[in-house]
């Protein structure tokens, strides 16, 4: 289904609160449930990615009992879990897919894992190369889903150096690494968001994090209950959408404020936004807290390849941001964008286009000349069906006085549940 935005409401104050965190959710589920016992999971966003996880957890082994936004779980423990499923279905979730096949390799599972058309065309390699040499037996046609894994014996640990800045893969290794044999050393160049790490420690796993190291091994950890903080990466729209706005101000409570997510928000601040952060400790060894943004004058920014792995869902919506700064906004270093649930690349450029802003995306380098101005045009947004192209988009018509339609709205479903609750506060929009 489409949906219409007929312009931005100026003077809006608004306090709000978020469904969990989509990155942290997928992994209360997954690593939460390895000891055996009983936990609950708080705020877990109804997102149709963390719903896919679910469902495979359930078919892997776990019993939950789900209320609104809690989930009662009751885990046999991995080694319970059941060693021979037929098939589960990642549906449209990297993560899901990336993280499930650790679970599935470390524990020799026979299952093959499906996909849904987005998620099969994305690259799997990057996951079977290294599971591959802990001796995890894969069957795959051109290393992509669907992946079929076949009994194996236990796997060895690895010391292995991440080729790609992925966190999808990293935690793939240190799920797979904590059912292996042995020590599993994982290096990376470039740090990315750290869930999982933070997650095992919180179950009392025989976890080492240094500079660019993880160690983990084997050990016993106990199932506790996690509180998801709000997701970052939905707030991100939101603030966007009051940055652009005229004398709007949000605040956001009990949001996920992880020194890997909230760089986001520096770099906003450094594009000249108007934000405060409060931080009110830490829920589940992830910090928590608030953040205040207001109405600005953005000016345009520079953002070198070492920043994209912590801002890399965020690209989105700062390209958008970016058409309305004043001035050149360069973002280096993005050919990952092209491996999501679209080529966002090409659908941030296609877009821009659309609304009449100049930019260009070669040598995997965006460059947008932008300006701080009001359009006034009719536009169709192609959302690729994507979700976070969709949820970007939707901030320009802030900046719009014309009608801004976006195909295919549902898709937002995957990480931002509900979302148009939200954004109506702040946007005039008709379903
Ligand atoms: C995620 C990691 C990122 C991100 C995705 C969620 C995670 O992917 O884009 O939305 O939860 O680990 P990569 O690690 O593959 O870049």
């Amino acid at each position: 289904m489409s949906i219409k935005i007929y312009g931005g409401k100026s003077k809006v104050k608004r306090n709000i609160s978020l469904p969990g965190d989509k990155s942290i959710a997928h992994r209360a589920l997954i690593i939460g449930s390895l000891p055996k016992g009983e936990y609950k999971i708080e705020n877990f966003p109804n997102s149709l990615d963390c719903l896919a996880t679910l469902a495979c957890m359930k078919k892997i082994g776990i019993v939950a009992k789900k209320n609104n936004d809690e989930i009662y779980i009751s885990s046999p423990g991995y080694e319970n879990f059941t060693k021979d499923i037929d098939e589960i279905n990642a549906m449209n979730s990297g993560t899901t897919a990336r993280l499930i096949s650790g679970l599935l390799s470390g524990n020799a599972t026979k299952c093959t894992l499906q996909g849904d058309i987005s998620l099969s065309n994305r690259p799997m390699e990057r996951i079977i190369t290294p599971l591959t040499l802990m001796g995890a037996k894969l069957e795959h046609s051109n290393n992509k889903l669907p992946l079929k894994f076949c009994i194996s014996e236990k796997l060895e640990g690895i010391t292995y150096e991440l080729p790609v800045a992925s966190a999808q893969v990293k935690s793939c290794l240190l799920i797979a690494g904590f059912l292996a044999k042995g020590k599993t050393e994982i290096i990376e160049k470039n740090q990315t968001r750290d869930h999982t790490e933070k997650l095992f420690k919180y179950l009392g796993a025989n976890i080492q994090i240094s500079e660019n190291k993880i160690t983990i091994e084997n050990s016993p950890v106990n199932g506790r209950d996690i509180f998801i903080p709000g997701d970052i990466s939905s707030a991100a729209f939101l603030i966007a959408c009051v940055l652009l706005g005229r004398e709007c101000e949000v605040t956001i409570v009990d949001v996920l404020l992880n020194k890997n997510r909230r760089q986001y928000l520096e770099i906003l601040k450094l594009m000249g936004a108007d934000i405060e952060i409060t931080y009110q400790g830490k829920v589940n060894e992830e910090e928590i807290g608030s953040i205040v943004a207001r109405s600005s004058n953005l000016r345009g920014i520079n953002l070198a390849r070492e920043a994209i792995p912590s801002i890399i869902d965020e690209i989105p919506v700062i390209a958008l941001l970016a058409a309305f700064s004043a001035g050149q906004t360069v973002i280096e270093g993005i050919e990952e964008l092209k491996h999501k649930e679209s080529d966002r690349a090409l659908a941030i450029v296609h877009n821009l286009k659309i609304l009449g802003i100049d930019c260009e995306f070669k040598s995997n380098t965006l460059i947008i000349n932008g300006e701080d101005k009001h359009i006034d045009k009719d536009v169709e947004i192609n959302s690729f069906n994507d979700h976070r192209i969709a949820l970007a988009f939707i901030c320009c018509a802030m900046r719009n006085k014309g009608q801004v339609n976006i195909d295919d709205w549902d898709c937002t479903e995957i990480s931002f549940p509900n979302s148009i609750k939200y954004f109506q506060e702040f946007l005039n929009i008709i379903k």
